[in-house]
């Protein structure tokens, strides 16, 4: 593992230098392929945090705060084109680091080389408008950085989430301040020193590595910070929430969800079926928008649940490098915590069950895939988030009935319908209670350019596309009196 790591991996990055942590401390991060130790990495405390705010805020001082939009956008241009370059090497950390699949673990390295040249394109098309107002004004808007963003990450999908937070903050001219997950940021330090190669000017991009009540809080309730990007638990971007209020800071959350999809009678069941059971199993079942159950019509319910139990008995679960459809869990809590609600299901008919390669290690964290059927809707695993590959099918009868299932739990972040019917499309997607809603497909290939983000306890502000631009930036009004030709001098 060492000869793959190019970087110090025990280092913050603080205004364009890398030092130890003012802790003197370090924690270890895990192999969840088998539990064998990777690297030592900082346990950054309050005064890393705080070093690191004062660099971004020095950056936004600086020559980043006065670059134009045009030189940001070619720097993060050049940022997105070596990172994917670098793919591959990025894949070997991200799979090791996060028990994440060869094959997903390089999609998502694309997928953040693909954040930062759109970002980098989009940095010098966001502009202003100007408002027809009272006689002798002319009125005009400003899209303006909000200054230091900090940008508080999870272990489930580093890469891309650093590139839709990280590459859209930076593109309006924002310093950042990045707290990786303690369960996996080699990805994270991997892409701070990209930058500074890629001639990112110092202190423009901030890591201090570090466990979430210390680094993390540390971030979410200093005071040198204008703006908190944080995708997560409910729990945790709650407290996140509550540290911002005190200085009265806007956040975006992102907190996962409970994702359905619907299923018709007169879906096309061929063009169904990959979908359903990915969208569920993909990186484990640990996806903020995995698709944890499957609502299906009564008249084809028979027929979906004995197709995708026929792949549940397809799906192989080994070591990430050794590239299975799943890898383990990131950690032996997870793995705790997974099975804890797979328990829960013991008074349910389980449709089917994936297997462990026999010759996983020991050692990792790995967890059978499960299909529960026949489930109702108020049951724990039909409401609960489990963030591991367990889906639940649940039969209806009814459009409103599917509608009133879909819509019953606390989250709101995906959704997708499966129907041949126009109006029944047109009709749901808007009655669905979501930030993205799918017709025919499920998460459309990932989509960096679309919009993404919940509501109710999935969270609120949008990511990704164009429109992560307007949360990362806050907007000035200015209002100029000179008066009209007709009256000459201003009276
Ligand atoms: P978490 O929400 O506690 O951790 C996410 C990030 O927040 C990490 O960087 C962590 O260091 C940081 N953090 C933790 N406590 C903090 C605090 N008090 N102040 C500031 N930052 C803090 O999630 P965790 O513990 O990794 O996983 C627990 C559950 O959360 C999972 O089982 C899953 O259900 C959910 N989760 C959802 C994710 C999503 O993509 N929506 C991602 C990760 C977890
Ligand atoms: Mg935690």
């Amino acid at each position: 593992m060492s000869d793959l790591i190019w970087f110090d991996p025990g280092l913050c990055l603080i205004g364009g230098r890398w030092q130890a942590p003012l802790t003197g401390q370090h924690v270890p991060l895990v192999d969840p392929s088998d539990g064998s130790r990777l690297a030592m990495i900082a346990r950054g405390g309050g005064g890393d945090i705080d070093a690191a705010v004062q660099a971004a805020q020095r950056a936004r001082d600086g020559d980043w705060g006065r670059m134009t939009a045009l030189a940001r956008g070619r720097i993060l241009t050049r940022i997105g084109q070596e990172v994917l370059a670098r793919a591959d090497d990025l894949a070997q950390l991200e799979a090791r680091d996060v028990g994440k699949p060869l094959t997903q673990a390089r999609a998502d390295a694309v997928a953040l080389g693909r954040y930062l040249e759109f970002y980098g394109g989009a940095a010098d098309k966001v502009h202003g408008q100007t408002i027809p107002y009272q006689e002798g004004y002319t009125v005009y808007t400003l899209r303006e950085a909000h200054g230091v963003t900090g940008h508080i990450v999870p272990w489930n999908y580093p890469m891309q989430i650093i590139g839709r937070s990280v590459g859209a903050a930076l593109a309006m001219g924002n310093a950042c301040v990045l707290k990786p997950a303690e369960e996996a940021c080699l990805t994270a330090l991997a892409f701070a020193d990209i930058c500074l190669g890629a001639g990112l000017p110092d202190g423009a991009l901030n890591v201090v590595p570090g466990l979430g009540p210390e680094a993390g809080a540390a971030l979410s309730a200093h005071p040198g910070v204008q703006h908190i990007s944080f995708t997560g638990s409910v729990r945790t971007g709650a407290l996140i929430q509550q540290a911002a209020g005190a200085n009265v800071v806007p956040v975006t959350l992102e907190l996962g969800g409970k994702s359905p999809q619907l299923v018709f009678d007169d879906a096309d069941l061929d063009a169904a079926l990959p979908f359903l059971v990915n969208a569920g199993i993909q990186n484990a079942g640990q996806t903020c928008s995995a698709s944890s159950r499957i609502l299906v019509q009564r008249g084809i319910y028979e027929a979906v649940k004995t197709r995708m139990a026929d792949a549940y008995h397809a799906l192989d679960v080994g070591p990430a490098i050794q590239d299975r459809r799943l890898g383990p869990l990131i950690s032996a809590r997870q793995k705790q915590i997974v099975e804890g609600f797979i328990a829960q299901g013991a008074d349910l008919p389980c449709a089917a069950m994936g297997a462990v390669d026999a010759d996983a290690p020991d050692g990792g964290f790995y967890v059978r895939p499960h299909l529960f059927a026949d489930v109702p809707p108020d049951h724990p695993l039909a409401q609960q988030e489990v963030f591991g590959p367990v889906q639940v099918l649940i039969p209806f009868d009814t459009e409103a009935e599917a509608l009133r299932i879909a819509n019953g739990t606390d989250y709101g972040l995906v959704a997708s319908v499966w129907t041949e019917s126009g109006a029944r499309q047109m009709r749901l997607a808007r009655a669905l209670k979501a930030g993205q809603v799918f017709i025919n497909n499920y998460g459309a290939g990932g989509g960096v350019e679309l919009p993404f983000g919940g509501v109710g306890k999935s969270g609120h502000g949008r990511e990704k596309g164009f429109e992560a631009l307007f949360g990362f930036s806050q907007l000035k009004t200015v209002a100029a009196y000179h008066g009209s030709v007709e009256t000459g001098e201003m009276t």
